[in-house]
């Protein structure tokens, strides 16, 4: 069985719909108010309770970036903690743990792809908890935990940059997005969708269980500022709302991002046989979706 955590965030309802297509693979959904991934009681009684679960896939995350300069202890409650709690009980139980961290870990001068095994230094209370949390479940268990750091994450659920620019851009002349922050938008359809795969692959004995532990990267493929992600929202969605391009020191937020964060994709690729879409590509499937759903 697999049981998704955090199952109605963005992420979480990716993985809701996915399983509507697979009728034959076997998922748990758990919402926060069924477990609370930050009680270590709650967590331990729920896996007592369902003694079948051989993956969690954790899309449990505290994820309100500049909130979290202001309410660091509930972010660390959640990234640090709660994951921590999902690696004990998935190392007591013997399940797999796919967990997902974030570009915001990188923070460097650096302007090529990171890969893996690049120096971290968080900047945000939001990316060094995620780090904190990457590093308690590798090290509570280290054999058996997956992750995945993906980076600008939207989809037709939940908030993201997408929905913010569709809901702006339709009451707008003209918006201000800002251009000297470089990264990809990942399409959290298709993050799920390669999880499915690598999680296939391990379970029809193509790839050993082992080799999956470790830290992974997944983005689309590309390269993008906020501003030309807007620029092509827009002009997918057939929005005439004009895009200028500022710079981060123009829009004042909170927390800290990354200048530049994109993350290469080689070794999750050449392991698993993915073939990533560019983000322009994805971009254009989600509001396709999102314009059936209107
Ligand atoms: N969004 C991005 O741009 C981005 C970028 C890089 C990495 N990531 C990572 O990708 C993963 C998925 O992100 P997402 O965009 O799907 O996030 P999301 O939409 O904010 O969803 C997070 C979910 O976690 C739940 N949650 C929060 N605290 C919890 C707790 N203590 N116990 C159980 N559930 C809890 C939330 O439930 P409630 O709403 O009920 O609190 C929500 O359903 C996260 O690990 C995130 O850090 C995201």
């Amino acid at each position: 069985m697999i049981l998704v955590t955090g199952s109605t965030g963005q992420l979480g309802s990716c993985f809701q719909q996915l399983s509507k297509g697979n009728p034959s693979t076997d998922f748990l959904f758990a919402d926060s108010e069924v477990l609370d991934i930050s009680d270590k009681k709650c967590v331990q009684r729920f896996f007592m309770e369902h003694q079948n679960i051989e993956w969690v896939i954790n899309c449990a995350a505290y994820t309100a970036v500049d909130k979290a300069e202001s309410e660091p202890e509930k972010a660390r409650q959640a990234n640090v903690k709660g994951v921590k709690n999902l690696a004990e009980a998935c190392a007591a139980c013997g399940a797999t743990l796919i967990h997902f961290s974030t570009d915001y870990v990188y923070h460097s001068r650096q302007n090529t792809p990171f890969e893996e095994s690049d120096s971290v230094s968080p900047k945000s209370v939001y990316g060094s908890s995620k780090l904190a949390g990457e590093r308690a479940a590798l090290k509570v268990y280290p054999q058996g935990t997956m992750v995945i750091r993906t980076s600008w994450v939207y989809s037709p659920y939940g908030h993201n940059f997408v929905k913010t620019m569709l809901r702006l851009g339709a009451g707008r002349d003209s918006l201000n997005v800002v251009s000297d922050q470089i990264g990809t938008p990942t399409y959290a359809p298709d993050l799920a969708a390669a999880v499915m795969q690598i999680i296939h692959q391990v379970e029809s004995a193509d790839v050993s269980k082992e080799k999956i532990a470790g830290i992974w990267h997944y983005s689309n493929e590309g390269v993008a500022s906020w501003y030309d992600f807007a620029v092509a929202i827009f002009e997918l969605s057939h929005l005439k709302c004009r895009v200028s391009p500022i710079k981060t020191s123009d829009y004042p937020t909170p927390a800290r991002r990354p200048p530049f964060s994109v993350l290469s994709k080689s070794k999750i690729k050449a392991t698993f046989h993915l073939d990533i879409p560019h983000w322009r590509q994805s971009l254009e499937v989600c509001l396709k979706e999102m314009d059936e759903k209107v």
